[in-house]
């Protein structure tokens, strides 16, 4: 089936991503967040992303206008009902997402597909949770999403091809590279990455160095171009948390245990950029190291 319309469920820091990049390809996309303030920041989030593009000259104010006319708000799931694609994109929880799966499946019409951007969880364990799993895959788009090029795209065992082949084909309209990855916890690049982070955060907690050294010794002397910690509360340490309990209980390895200061820092709501505070303090001009 061809896809026109898109909708998105989650407004925060991917979800308005992928509807910035939905939007700059021509699709018509909806935005919708259990909080309708979160919306609202998204489309001003777009518009300021888009903005800096056109002032990099990577869009054009055309493109730029154009975009915007096709990014609207659903604020109810209602709105959803004849989307040609849903992409889940809310708080990495499974009781969340499986309770959002329940409740737009008599809404959206049958024939639509369904993605979820799970940066972790089951998708075959999601898509039994639906009325369509065979019409049920995983679109794990990067953070930030108009600047990162990968799309893993992640099969359920119920996955048909023509539903793989389309969801595949309208990432490629996109701009986006597509890496294929069978359905195991957190999949290619969070299975790699997630546990560097956390390491990094045992690092921390164990004084071998500070917020500062470790995120020094990693750009300096890895190349990465961020830091292990900046890149955690560039994440979520929400998410990171989330997507390291996956692993510990899916693989059922030690070697994947959250660090106790992950934790912490999560029970404290410093949640790192998105919340103002995380491993560095955003409250004021220039980030401060908490520790
Ligand atoms: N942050 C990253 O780097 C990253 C990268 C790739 C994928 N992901 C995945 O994307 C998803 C979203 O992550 P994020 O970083 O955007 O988180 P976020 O905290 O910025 O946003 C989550 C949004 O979901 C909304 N939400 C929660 N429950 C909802 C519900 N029942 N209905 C509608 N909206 C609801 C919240 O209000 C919030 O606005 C997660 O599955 C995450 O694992 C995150």
């Amino acid at each position: 089936m061809s896809i026109k319309k898109v909708g998105v469920i989650g407004a925060g820091q991917m979800g308005n991503g992928i509807a910035h990049v939905i939007g700059l390809a021509g699709y018509d996309v909806l935005l919708n967040d259990i909080e309708p303030a979160r919306i609202d920041e998204a489309l001003a989030t777009i518009n300021g992303n888009l903005s800096r593009q056109v002032a990099s000259g990577r869009i054009s104010q055309a493109d730029m206008d154009k975009a915007l006319k096709h990014i609207g708000k659903a604020e109810k799931i209602d709105a959803l009902a004849d989307v040609d694609l849903l992409i889940e994109a809310a708080t990495e929880n499974e009781d969340v997402k499986l309770q959002i799966l329940r409740e737009v499946c008599p809404v959206v019409k049958p024939e639509a597909t369904l993605a979820t951007n799970t940066s972790s969880i089951s998708i075959t364990r999601l898509a039994a949770a639906t009325d369509r799993p065979e019409k049920f895959i995983g679109m794990h788009f990067m953070n930030p999403v108009p600047v990162m090029e990968l799309v893993e795209m992640i099969r359920g065992i119920a996955t048909e091809d023509k539903t793989f082949t389309a969801a595949t084909e309208f990432v490629g309209t996109l701009g986006k590279t597509v890496a294929v990855s069978e359905d195991f916890p957190a999949f290619m690049v969070n299975r790699i990455l997630l546990p560097m982070i956390n390491e990094a955060i045992y690092t921390l907690y164990e004084g071998v160095g500070n917020v500062d050294s470790i995120d020094t010794s990693m750009r300096l002397g890895a190349r990465h171009p961020m830091g292990p910690l900046q890149l955690a509360d560039f994440i979520g340490l929400d998410t990171c948390l989330s997507v390291m309990q996956v692993l510990y209980e899916g693989l059922a390895d030690t070697k994947y245990r959250p660090c106790p200061l992950l934790v912490k820092y999560v029970e404290a709501g410093w949640l790192g950029r998105k919340a103002g505070r995380g491993f560095y303090d955003y409250r004021g001009d220039e980030p401060v190291p908490t520790r």
